[in-house]
């Protein structure tokens, strides 16, 4: 059962349906579950097809996401499953919202995860005009944060989650913690229409800082959730200390929320990589 006093919607980070049961069973709740083109392409069902020397065409592709996404739905019903559309950095807000539109039918709780691009900002305009759920993912500054702000202003509680990447930006010598406090302080002075989403967790002390900070949700693999039930489902205190070791603090930048959209400055290199990192893993399952 969740334990009294948290504060944190608990997200499964993985592509795989058995482990969204594992997980059920060892938790007895679960909020929701993320998933990603890298995920998607680990799950044993694409795996045990790929070892065997087969691909995908196009719309077989699609229909093995859809039958994953069914899955897991199914073990979670009503709670809310990220399901990513297929973007490289050429890809067109059009081309987005035709996969969105479709994927968003394939459940009846789906967060439809689209990248950092302009286009993905555009997209995500339109679907939250048009009541569908989004996830903006890939994202790792303060300026990209401010823009889904801006992007989904009007949106309901709930339609929008903000995918910030705290692994990766230790990976580059940076305090991903530090840049989660960032964008929940940035957020909490807004009109709360955009929930943080702290996402790429790799170690348990990050997914307890997040649960210290209270980050709205945190998507964690199921190693670091069998780490916590191992911890009988732990609360860390207010004195419990988060350790970022050499990784430098990221500075918080006082920042307007209420500019056009367009107007704040989403590169980010790490973003760049994530999307080609994503577009490679999903075109080795292609024929
Ligand atoms: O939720 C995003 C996550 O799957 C990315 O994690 O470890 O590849 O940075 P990672």
């Amino acid at each position: 059962m969740k334990p009294e006093g948290l504060k944190t919607q608990i997200f499964l980070d993985s592509g795989d349906p058995k482990e969204t049961k594992e997980m059920l069973d060892l938790l007895g709740f679960l909020d929701g579950q993320t998933t990603n083109p890298s995920l998607f392409a680990k799950s044993p069902e694409v795996q045990e097809k790929i070892s065997k020397g087969e691909k995908y065409t196009k719309e077989e592709i699609y229909a093995e996401y859809k039958k994953i996404i069914q899955d897991i739905s199914a073990l979670i019903p009503g709670k809310s499953v990220s399901v990513e559309v297929y973007a490289d950095a050429n890809t067109s807000a059009e081309e987005m919202l035709k996969q969105a539109r479709e994927m968003n039918t394939w459940i009846d709780s789906a967060h439809i995860k689209l990248p950092l691009t302009s286009e993905g900002l555009k997209a995500a305009e339109t679907l939250v005009r048009e009541g569908v759920d989004v996830n903006m993912t890939l994202i790792f500054n303060q300026s990209q944060a401010a823009g889904v702000y801006a992007a989904t202003n009007g949106a309901k509680k709930g339609q929008v989650f903000l995918s910030p990447f705290i692994g990766r930006l230790d990976d580059i010598d940076l305090d991903g913690m530090s840049y989660i406090k960032n964008v929940l302080k940035m957020y909490r002075a807004g009109d709360g229409h955009v929930e943080v989403l702290a996402a790429s967790a790799r170690s348990y002390e990050h997914f307890l800082r997040c649960l210290q900070l209270e980050s709205d949700l945190v998507t964690v693999p199921g190693k670091i959730l069998r780490e916590w039930a191992e911890n009988n489902f732990e609360l860390p205190s207010e004195d419990w200390q988060y350790e970022p070791g050499d990784l430098a603090p990221i500075p918080y930048e006082d920042m307007d929320l209420n500019k056009n959209y367009m107007q704040y400055n989403i590169q980010h290199d790490l973003t760049d990589k994530g999307i080609e990192k994503f577009v490679a893993d999903w075109n080795n399952l292609l024929v």
